[in-house]
């Protein structure tokens, strides 16, 4: 097979795209892929100061690379979530490129932050350990960006994750979530704006980037999340994109265009309704009597107590 562009011989094949690419035509269209999600959703600005959460994974670490390439001002964030020798070596990789990169990579523990891991916080909360951990890594990013002063948060969900998340949010009809699922959420107060670059790219290129580039990444997944809905919303769509290439990025972008405008206000009416939490002062429903979900995890497992005022 032959590159697309130049036809020199092929390093990958794209089904979606039907194109073969060379390494160097690879590389450009990865970053072709970044900068023309950034500018259709009008992610970032030259000149931000972006946080890129690195968990140490392919797709994080690629993006870190991918926006430094094309020259943003991009520090690094990892949290050590404490998931025993998952968290030991994901940190190494994280730390390994911010150092071989001359990158700023911020770290935050979250025992000696807020003492407690996801092992304890998902026992105490009787929660799923992805849901804890999901919770809590929303928290700290979040908190992290704000206090050091950062214009944007960057997450590397790709397009692979946003599909699995998409079919999940239909299939059980969460209009919520449908409202608030975009690669951009706009400043709030007490949220930073947090964008996804790298929703124009599959997991497979992801992958191939990092290779291409040297880039160490883990490779194993999280102990944790075996087995969880997402995984297998992942191998439902990976089944229907082997017969049909191109079905994810047109589930998602079609959405994007023509459907999640129509859940946005129910999202939005969520949002405003949001009070800072009593303990930490992040943004938080009525419903939850004043202390924010992060924070009752966090007072479980701890074993200490929180004060809750009326609302
Ligand atoms: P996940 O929730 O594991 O699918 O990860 C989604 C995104 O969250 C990753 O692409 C990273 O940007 C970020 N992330 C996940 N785990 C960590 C971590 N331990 N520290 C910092 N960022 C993370
Ligand atoms: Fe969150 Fe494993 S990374 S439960
Ligand atoms: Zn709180």
């Amino acid at each position: 097979m032959k590159c697309r562009r130049c036809r020199e011989p092929a390093i990958i094949e794209l089904r979606r795209h039907n194109a073969g690419f060379c390494r160097d035509c690879f590389v450009r269209h990865c970053r072709e892929q970044v900068r023309r999600a950034i500018d259709e959703f009008s992610m970032m600005q030259p000149g931000e100061h972006v946080l890129v959460a690195v968990s140490g994974g392919k797709d994080s670490l690629g993006l870190w690379h991918l926006l430094r390439e094309l020259g943003y001002d991009a520090d690094g964030l990892y949290v050590g979530l404490g998931i025993g020798d998952y968290s030991e070596s994901s940190a190494s990789y994280a730390r390994a490129f911010a150092h071989e990169h001359g990158a700023q990579l911020l770290e935050i523990d979250l025992v000696d932050t807020y003492g407690f891991d996801i092992p304890e916080g998902s026992l105490a909360a009787r929660r799923v350990p992805c849901s804890a951990c999901g919770l809590s890594k929303r928290h700290v990013f979040n908190e992290a960006a704000m206090t050091h002063g950062y214009d944007v948060l960057a997450t590397g969900h790709n397009l692979d994750d946003e599909a699995a998340v998409l079919f999940g949010n239909v299939l059980r009809w969460q209009t919520e979530y449908l409202g608030r699922q975009h690669p951009v959420l706009p400043a709030a107060p007490g949220f930073v704006r947090k964008v996804k670059p790298l929703i124009r790219l599959g997991e497979r290129e992801l992958a191939a980037y990092c290779v291409v580039h040297g880039i160490d990444y883990i490779v194993e997944e999280c102990p944790m999340a075996e087995g969880n809905r997402h995984l297998g919303y992942k191998e439902a769509l990976n089944a229907i994109e082997e017969r049909s290439p191109g079905t994810k990025a047109a589930f998602v972008s079609t959405f994007l265009e023509r459907v999640h405008s129509r859940f946005v206000d129910e999202a939005t009416g969520v949002r405003d309704d949001l009070r800072p939490c009593t303990t930490c002062g992040s943004p938080t429903p009525p419903s939850a009597a004043g202390v924010c979900a992060f924070c009752r995890i966090r007072a479980r497992a701890t074993g200490a107590t929180i004060p809750v005022t009326a609302s």
